[in-house]
């Protein structure tokens, strides 16, 4: 006689996992804590290797695998990956290599201006290795292919706002020259697509003016896991639900302390690890 077999199903409680070259990327888990306050977090940014933007393929590439097994270790169930460089060069990788979901920036923002029936000159704003890329363009354009995408590296950006720089007039005039050539050519919607520049908001609206329509991908990518979240009780049901965030680097700096003190608006713990 056939005895049935009795299997022990264990009830873990799992995270939401949220990867980023550095800290920047905080910008998005912020906007996660904002949207998701009750579901706990595990976050880690490789302040080690930053900046990504600057890097090969193969090499973001290689740092996002081993950022995401990091997270996966730690018992997140889906990935967001924060960074724009690593969602613009990685995310084929991340996806064929791992079967948890897996959400990146580009796509939310995307699809925040192919919806937007007054958008048809878009500009980008980003690292070189995201503009590089032509991800947005790409993706833009085989939903409306009649929009006209403009891109701009700004590589200043990134350092300059993690000097704090944010308030100063040699910003505001950098942030002025970068958008020069998209404001002559009359853009109507600009994406921010770099985890630093939702930090710069404030003067690139004033210096792109007040007509044109800022997408930040950080608030765009939170409102797509809470609608996935929402649409999947067999995830839902898993995610710890304590409200808490862990914070992972893999390095840390006075610097990095005070960086992640202001994203976040709030003094936080930073873990460091080598990975
Ligand atoms: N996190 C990067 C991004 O969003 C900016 C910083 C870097 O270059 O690593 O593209």
């Amino acid at each position: 006689m056939n005895t049935p077999v009795r299997r022990i199903i264990k009830k873990v409680q799992l995270l939401i996992g949220v990867f980023d070259s550095g800290l920047g990327g905080l910008t998005v888990a912020r906007e996660l804590i904002r949207e998701l306050p009750d579901y706990s977090l595990i976050y880690f940014g490789d302040t080690a290797r930053s900046p990504y933007g600057s890097k090969s393929a193969a090499t973001v590439i290689r740092y996002s695998i081993a950022n995401a097994n990091f997270l996966l270790d730690r018992g997140a169930q889906l990935i967001v990956v924060a960074c724009n460089t690593a969602s613009s060069l990685a995310t084929s990788a991340l996806k064929e290599r791992f079967s948890v979901p897996i959400f990146e920036v580009i796509s939310p923002a995307v699809q925040m201006v192919v919806s937007n029936r007054k958008s048809y000159r878009v500009g980008i704003i980003g690292t070189r290795a995201t503009v590089n890329s032509g991800v947005y363009e790409q993706k833009i354009r085989s939903f409306r292919p009649e929009i006209k995408v403009l891109s701009n590296a700004c590589p200043l950006l990134v350092p300059l706002v993690e000097e704090g720089w944010i308030k100063k007039p040699e910003t505001r005039r950098i942030v002025k020259k970068y958008l020069h050539p998209l404001k002559m050519r009359q853009i109507d919607t600009l994406i921010l697509a770099c985890t630093h520049y939702p930090l710069l908001k404030d003067i690139i609206q004033a210096k792109i003016g007040k007509r044109v329509k800022i997408i930040d991908s950080s608030q765009a990518i939170a409102r797509d896991v809470k609608k996935f979240i929402e649409q999947h009780p067999e995830i839902k049901d898993r995610l710890d639900k304590r409200g808490q965030y862990q914070i992972y680097v893999s390095d840390v700096t006075e610097h990095f302390q005070e960086m992640a003190d202001t994203i976040l608006k709030n003094r936080v713990t930073l873990k460091r690890i080598s990975i």
